[in-house]
């Protein structure tokens, strides 16, 4: 009786599995802040894509780490990346046909000083510089696609960006890959265990120049509606746990398809967690998952799609 009454439904199709590629054959490194997350070679990335699909999981994010980094992230948009490789390699394995393979399109990984966007000096220290970062997200936005990537996701922050990615996709002959924008994507504590993860800490000053002051519900609004404007086809909310509220304001004012991230450190606190027998595993995926839909969201990116789909089975 339950499950006939139940309002919200969770099923592995609904979560999005992201994956840190790096370079090196049968690379298997676990992120000392993420348990159970790895940087995986492609060949090894290829085997957890096949896993993801036997387990109905909906989709793969893909982040990557290059081999060098330079001032303005040229690995970006290298047609011989370490993602666009993973994607062709995941393209043709038998794990394609079922799984949405998304590439975050970000500088971060691929920039020396872990900004996403161009820095510059000014007499009162650094910048980074949104417009002439546009190009280069563009450029790296069709790279991924022609690469393979089902959807392109930006997630900088850099205003104008959704326009500039869809013009260069056009031009590149992509016109049917969506864009996933990260819209509204908060200055947060909670992606320390990612920088780790994906080595794209920043080495000066923070992101708030760029991402938004966690108190501005109204600002988000309006950050939607402006890449919705410049073409955005779906939207992805960031972090997901302490930004409920966030998501669903975003699901009664606009009705396009939404994720929501549960970033690293929603997964890590919920790893340190069970570590301790402090909170019951199982239940507890699922819960903050389901918080996550109830909420307003179609779709989750999750750490735990593996784990919640093998408990969703
Ligand atoms: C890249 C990017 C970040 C995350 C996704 N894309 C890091 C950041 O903005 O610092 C965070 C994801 C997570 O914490 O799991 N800009």
């Amino acid at each position: 009786m339950r499950a006939l009454v139940r309002e919200t439904t969770l099923e592995p199709g609904d979560l999005i599995y992201p994956l840190f590629l790096c370079p090196g054959e049968s690379v298997r490194r676990e992120v000392s802040s993420m348990p159970g997350v790895f940087n995986l070679s492609i060949d090894e990335a290829v085997c957890e894509a096949e896993e993801a699909a036997a387990l109905g999981i909906g989709g793969l994010l893909l982040f990557g780490l290059p081999e060098t980094k330079d001032e303005v992230g040229t690995g970006a948009w290298d047609q011989n990346g370490i993602v666009q490789q993973g994607l062709r390699a995941i393209k043709l394995s038998s794990a394609a046909k079922k799984l949405v393979l998304i590439a975050d399109v970000c500088l971060c990984e691929y920039t020396s000083h872990g900004h996403c966007g161009i820095v510059a000096e000014t007499s009162e220290g650094w910048t980074v510089k949104n417009d002439p970062t546009l190009d280069l997200l563009a450029k790296t936005g069709a790279s991924l696609a022609l690469a393979g990537a089902d959807i392109v996701a930006p997630s900088d922050m850099m205003d104008g960006r959704v326009a500039a990615i869809r013009a260069a996709l056009d031009k590149a002959g992509c016109e049917d890959t969506p864009i996933l924008s990260y819209a509204s994507k908060f200055a947060s504590a909670f992606y320390g265990p990612f920088r780790e993860a994906a080595d794209s800490a920043p080495q000066f000053g923070d992101r708030k120049t760029y991402q938004m002051d966690g108190a501005n519900i109204r600002e988000a609004m309006r950050e939607i509606d402006l890449d919705l404007g410049e073409g955005a086809d779906m939207i992805l909310m960031k972090p997901a746990m302490p930004y409920l509220d966030v998501i669903r304001a975003a699901r009664e004012r606009v009705d396009v398809p939404i994720g929501a991230y549960q970033v690293s450190g929603e997964y890590s606190m919920l790893q340190a967690a069970f570590a301790r027998g402090w909170l019951d595993r199982d239940r507890a995926i699922l819960e903050s998952l389901l918080g996550i839909r109830r909420a307003g969201a179609d779709f989750a990116v999750t750490y735990f799609a593996k784990d919640a789909a093998k408990l969703l089975a």
